[in-house]
């Protein structure tokens, strides 16, 4: 029986964040550059939003490229912005054929503008979809993220818009990129590395975190069973006893 099978429907994580990594090491291995590892990527980006479409996830979100990412060589850059260029381009008619909306967090601005422009437009064209949210967190740092709620707080705060008294985690939450989703349930990281790497540190304070031993290129279907079906095995407390949960 396909793993899929065995994931309780009924106890899905309302929202998934993954850390796709692996692309670069996927393509060493085999002696490819490391843009046929992103290209490989990409299919797996496919298999997956389409799984979780299908078995009932809300909110998938994935780090495509972080505030860091621009450090790379500009002609890795280069490849990732054109594969999500040719990507948004080819996959919309997936995205409409199954019900999916598409969203997007980061410092969105830093994109080259045919990047956000088709972004957009793939945006406007999802947005009375409603099956699941699909994120992609694209120029997005986490650090950043903070640092612009706080200033936006401050400037409501100094011009009387918001009293400090009010600040609470609510307001802090309205003020950041991911104000329209829920906290992440699983975090899910590929490659083997154990590290958060700036990705959505507020909205992962309850998350349950998946580190699996395979390259991103290779994650399928029976990869992301294996994590769900570990998710419903685990006890969530949320600073709670066991007793107090039942
Ligand atoms: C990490 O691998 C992956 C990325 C930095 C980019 C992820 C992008 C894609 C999967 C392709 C395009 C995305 C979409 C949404 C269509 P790495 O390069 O850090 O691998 P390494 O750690 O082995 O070097």
């Amino acid at each position: 029986m396909d793993l899929i099978q065995q994931v309780n429907k009924e106890r899905l994580p309302k929202h998934l964040a993954i850390i796709m990594d692996g692309n670069g090491r996927w393509a060493k291995q085999k002696g490819f550059l490391r843009a046929i590892g992103h290209e490989n990527g990409t299919k797996s980006v496919r298999v997956t939003v389409e799984t979780c479409a299908k078995i009932g996830i809300e909110n998938l979100t994935l780090y495509a490229f972080s505030t860091e990412n621009w450090k790379r060589p500009k002609l890795e850059v280069d490849t990732l912005m054109r594969l999500l260029v040719s990507s948004l381009k080819k996959e919309i008619a997936t995205l409409q054929d199954n019900n999916i909306r598409l969203n997007a967090i980061g410092n969105l601005h830093a994109l080259p503008k045919k990047v956000f422009a088709e972004l957009n437009d793939v945006i406007e064209n999802t947005k009375a979809n409603t099956r699941m949210t699909l994120t992609l967190a694209l120029s997005y740092g986490s650090r950043d993220e903070l640092v612009n709620a706080i200033k936006e707080i401050s400037a409501k705060v100094k011009n009387n818009i918001i009293s400090l008294e009010n600040v609470d985690e609510s307001v802090v939450n309205a003020h950041l990129y991911t104000q329209n989703l829920p906290d992440v349930d699983l975090l899910i990281r590929t490659s083997g590395e154990q590290r958060i790497s700036n990705f959505l540190l507020w909205q992962i304070a309850y998350a349950e975190l998946c580190f699996v031993d395979v390259l991103w290129p290779d994650f399928n279907q029976n990869h992301l069973a294996k994590a769900l079906i570990e998710y419903q095995k685990r006890e969530r407390r949320f600073g709670k006893t066991s007793e107090q949960l039942i």
